[in-house]
């Protein structure tokens, strides 16, 4: 099968389909997810959790993420693989610039920023500069110090007009994709129908474009309790492959995510 892109991605939205991503740390799972059909592949800070059985994603660095992203890049099988800028990584323009630019020499072809209209320059820096990027609103867990934990964002009028023109904004300054974490489903699908990008949601609600999962939640690996909006694929499937398979189904069909996943 083709190699995905920032257009292939865009083609399936814009045809009505529904995209999937999954995240990757490595090239074995890269290899997996990547042969098996999942679209797009998102080396995520959730490393810090996954990986190094860290409390938060605040401690992973840089050449962290060139390290996973240099091993998703090398098994990958032609999933669009998009690496996220990790904490202290893109306070300047010039920062976000370097930072980006090492993650994608290292073989990233996207990279995720979490934030709103305050990137609006290092966006277009990232883009004049060649570097696609995806914009990660609503519960950014880089921010769990300034938001006091982990708690579902946008829930009030104010707060989702303003992610809304947050994500307007971002997408005139050249942002590729918007990645939504932990907002009232209806605000989810009110910004995805409002802006022309695609829209990626996470415990968002079904009214997106895309989905995306912690790979080890949705395999069942995770040992600590799970969010309400992960799926644990493997306690209805008897492998990797069918559980993916099922993944991608229940995506496509708009089956996940179900009312439980969701917040209103
Ligand atoms: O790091 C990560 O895995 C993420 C997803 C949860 C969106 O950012
Ligand atoms: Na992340």
């Amino acid at each position: 099968s083709k190699a995905h892109t920032v257009s292939t991605i865009r083609q399936l939205v814009s045809d009505g389909e529904k995209f999937t991503m999954l995240t990757a740390y490595d090239a074995t799972f890269a290899h997996l997810f990547s042969a098996h059909g999942i679209e797009t592949l998102l080396v995520g800070d959730s490393l810090g959790m996954v990986c190094q059985g860290r409390s938060s994603t605040l401690p992973v660095t840089l050449d962290e993420m060139v390290y996973h992203t240099a091993a998703v890049a090398r098994g990958n099988q032609g999933a669009l693989i998009v690496a996220d800028m990790p904490f202290n990584s893109y306070g300047t323009v010039a920062q976000a610039l370097d930072s980006a630019g090492r993650l994608m020499q290292a073989g990233a072809q996207m990279v995720k920023l979490e934030g709103g209209a305050w990137l609006a320059d290092a966006v277009t820096a990232m883009s004049r500069a060649g570097i696609p990027t995806c914009l990660h609103l609503g519960l950014t867990p880089q921010s769990v110090n300034k938001f006091g934990g982990y708690k579902v964002q946008g829930r009030d009028e104010a707060s989702a007009q303003l992610m809304i023109n947050e994500a307007l904004a971002l997408e005139a300054a050249g942002a590729d994709f918007i990645l939504l974490e932990c907002v009232p489903a209806s605000l989810a699908k009110a910004l995805t129908q409002t802006v022309s990008v695609p829209v990626i949601g996470i415990g968002a609600g079904n009214g997106t474009d895309g989905q995306v999962l912690v790979s080890y939640d949705m395999l069942g690996l995770t040992q600590q309790r799970m969010a309400k909006f992960v799926k644990n694929y493997m306690a209805q499937n008897t492998g990797w492959e069918s559980a993916v398979a099922a993944y991608i189904a229940d995506v496509k069909s708009g089956q996940f995510p179900a009312p439980e996943h969701c917040f209103e």
